[in-house]
């Protein structure tokens, strides 16, 4: 898909990749439309890169309705808005719980739910989900997290499906740990060395190419944390005990005690 003049709605545009997301798309020609809670970090990125700023809270009906008006008139829908929602399952409370499945999941369905069909009325259209590689294995302290990141891929490599052929494009973005902003580097949790990351303009730009070249699923992390990661999908269990041994208990506990405060 061509990007210049495209309509590009992005969620999630006040956070660490959001923010790279706006510039690349912004780069690329688009038109941008950018949605988050804090309305004076957002109208100063609209103000930056021309676009209109919309202020939305995925977890409100109310203003999800709205936002699925904006979806309608995109081009381009980029999923990217998400919570931590790390942590063990009994820690959260059932509203945390709800907030998390909303903003991580629910939201994105029901914006590509009504982004969709006016896609396919103007015969063109890409759906952008930013799911993570805790979509493709599971590890300890991120059950909630894991289950809407795997939901979400499941839900973009199927609508993709759905859609072939049809001028409208899915394409699922599954990064790994991203440095330097972001909901991984805001936890100050510490990697095991030789753990690789990835910056959040790599992120973008590789966003932004899944777009151009209709991809259906692409990830942005070093090559071994690549391989381990779809290793384990194929044998979750061995590949379990293979990361406790390697201390990804530790791993897991720094990053979600860091994060719990953003539920
Ligand atoms: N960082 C990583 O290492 C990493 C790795 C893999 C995947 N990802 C994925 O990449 C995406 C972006 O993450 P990030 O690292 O940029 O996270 P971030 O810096 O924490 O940003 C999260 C974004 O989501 C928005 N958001 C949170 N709750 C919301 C709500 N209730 N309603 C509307 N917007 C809400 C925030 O908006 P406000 O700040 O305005 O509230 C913010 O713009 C997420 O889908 C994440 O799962 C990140």
């Amino acid at each position: 898909m061509r990007l210049g003049s495209a309509v590009v709605l992005v969620t999630g545009a006040t956070g660490g990749i959001g923010r790279a997301l706006v510039d690349a798309f912004s780069d690329a020609g688009a038109r941008l439309v950018l949605s988050g809670r804090r309305a004076d970090v957002l109208d100063g990125l609209a103000a930056n890169c021309g676009g209109r700023a919309v202020v939305a809270d995925l977890a409100d009906p109310a203003d999800l309705e709205r936002l699925c008006g904006e979806a309608e008139a995109a081009d381009v829908l980029v999923a990217n808005a998400a919570l931590p929602a790390s942590g063990r399952l009994d820690s959260f409370d059932p509203a945390e719980l709800d907030r998390c499945i909303d903003v991580n999941l629910r939201a994105p369905i029901r914006l590509a739910r009504a982004a969709v069909p006016a896609m396919l009325s103007r015969g063109r259209g890409h759906v952008l989900l930013v799911s993570s590689l805790a979509g493709v294995a599971a590890a300890p302290e991120s059950s909630l997290y894991s289950a809407t990141k795997f939901g979400l891929r499941g839900f973009g490599l199927a609508l993709r499906q759905d859609l072939a052929g049809s001028g409208v494009g899915v394409s699922v973005l599954l990064p790994g740990f991203v440095r330097d902003a972001g909901m991984f580097a805001d936890s100050g949790g510490s990697l095991p060395p030789g753990v690789g990351t990835r910056s959040p303009q790599e992120v973008a730009a590789a966003a932004v190419s899944a777009v151009e070249r209709d991809r259906a699923e692409v990830v942005v992390a070093p090559a071994p944390l690549t391989a381990g990661a779809y290793l384990a999908g194929l044998a979750p269990g061995p590949a379990a005990r293979v990361a406790r041994r390697l201390g990804g208990d530790r791993v897991a506990r720094s990053i979600a005690s860091g994060q719990t405060g953003r539920r």
